[in-house]
């Protein structure tokens, strides 16, 4: 039987009949942003043109305000994207990279953009350098060092994120940030999982580069994220499609804006969603966005013990390094390939036997196998209970 839901639950359109606990892949939006997002294509076909050439720009700027208080950014270097992947992409893509010249990158990293680096690396000569972190983490230490060791003279960028997506690792980003800038290397932080599941202060964290998603942890239609670029880094950057911007003679901050905001027509929508979604999912709980990230946090805490106890294992990391996934590996002695196209065995029984949507999650790279667990304020305790049972049904345990 599908376990009792959370008072929350219907604030968001999710299947009554689905156990959702994978909102770490592609959020999920509630009901009312989903109004919200309607009324605003609604006003959009009203007058189209004037929709694009006025309303929306107002509108625009509104989101570009909200979203830089709300991280604490410089909403002059704070642009649009479709999501993290393309911010990635436009970063990587402006770079003048010489023969020999290092990029740095954690093996936690998202696979996308790895193949992101390993594209311009191998156009230019370059290097990927890809650092072994452990999938079991004592202390920030086990992460800092290695990436530390690997820095060298030629090493001109390093990819850092802030929640690593298959191992669900809430990384020392901040210190990362600090530590590799001091020795002159950029860094692009990967914040897809960013805005909504930890504390993020742009201005303070100084990146050079910082992109991350609203669609999922701040919950807006999907196709809604950030870039934001340091001051003294805008120049070099262009983004992936040369339009109108391109021949523009304005002021270089005018252009810059001009150049990332207009890359041809398309819907603005799932970005003029950013204030409302940020209003209307931080006023469910009395704390805010501070309470939500606790009370997800504390949920997939919770959520990871019980997995762990159902597979006879131990936390992998301490519990200042989750947020509001974790991933725990299955005991295995087998070699661990790829996952197969048609889906992983044990992800696909506890879809189609018990209506868990959870990923399992292959890392050949570290021979291991994950289920990795999102916590959101639409789950239930007794959720995380029904699929540690459906765990040991399926494996025998
Ligand atoms: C660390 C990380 N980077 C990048 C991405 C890509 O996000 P998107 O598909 O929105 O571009 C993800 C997606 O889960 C991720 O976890």
């Amino acid at each position: 039987m599908i376990p009792k839901k959370s008072e929350m639950f219907n604030h968001w359109g999710l299947s009554q009949e689905t156990v959702f606990l994978n909102h770490g892949s592609f959020g999920a939006t509630p009901v009312s942003v989903m109004e919200e997002q309607g009324r605003i294509r609604r006003l959009m076909e009203r007058d189209p043109v004037h929709f694009i050439e006025k309303l929306s720009n107002e509108m625009w700027q509104d989101s570009v305000w909200e979203l830089s208080r709300f991280l604490n950014a410089d909403p002059e270097g704070m642009l649009f994207v479709a999501n993290a992947t393309t911010g990635v992409n436009t970063i990587l893509r402006s770079l003048d990279l010489s023969e020999g010249d290092e990029i740095i990158v954690p093996d936690h990293a998202y696979q996308a953009c790895r193949n992101a680096i390993d594209f311009v690396t191998n156009r230019s000569g370059a290097r990927t350098v890809v650092v072994r972190i452990p999938f079991r983490i004592d202390d920030d230490s086990d992460i800092i060092d290695p990436i530390m060791s690997a820095i060298n003279e030629k090493t001109v960028l390093a990819m850092i994120d802030t929640v690593s997506s298959p191992t669900g690792i809430r990384m020392p980003f901040e210190k990362l940030v600090e530590m590799i800038q001091e020795r002159g290397v950029d860094v692009l932080v990967d914040a897809a999982h960013g805005p909504g599941i930890v504390p993020l202060d742009v201005d303070k964290l100084n990146a050079s580069y910082i992109t991350g998603n609203c669609h999922k942890w701040i919950c807006t239609p999907k196709g809604s994220a950030f870039l934001h670029i340091r001051e003294d880094k805008r120049s070099g950057v262009k983004p992936l499609v040369i339009g109108h911007g391109h021949s523009s003679e304005l002021a270089p901050n005018e252009k810059f804006r001009l150049e990332f905001d207009w890359t041809g027509t398309r819907d603005p929508s799932p970005w003029l969603c950013i204030p409302h979604a940020i209003k209307h999912v931080g006023s469910m709980v009395h704390g805010g966005w501070t309470e939500i990230m606790e009370r997800n946090r504390q949920m997939a805490i919770f959520g990871r013990d019980l997995i762990c106890e159902a597979l006879d294992t131990t936390p992998p990391t301490p519990d200042f390094m989750i947020s509001s996934m974790s991933s725990v590996e299955f005991p295995s002695n087998e070699d661990i390939k790829s996952i197969p196209l048609d889906g992983d065995p044990i992800h696909n029984q506890l879809y189609d036997d018990y209506r868990i949507q959870v990923p399992v999650i292959s890392w050949p790279n570290h021979n291991s196998k994950y289920i990795r667990i999102s916590a959101q304020l639409y789950n239930s305790k007794e959720e995380y209970k029904y699929l540690s049972d459906s765990l040991i049904s399926i494996l025998g345990l």
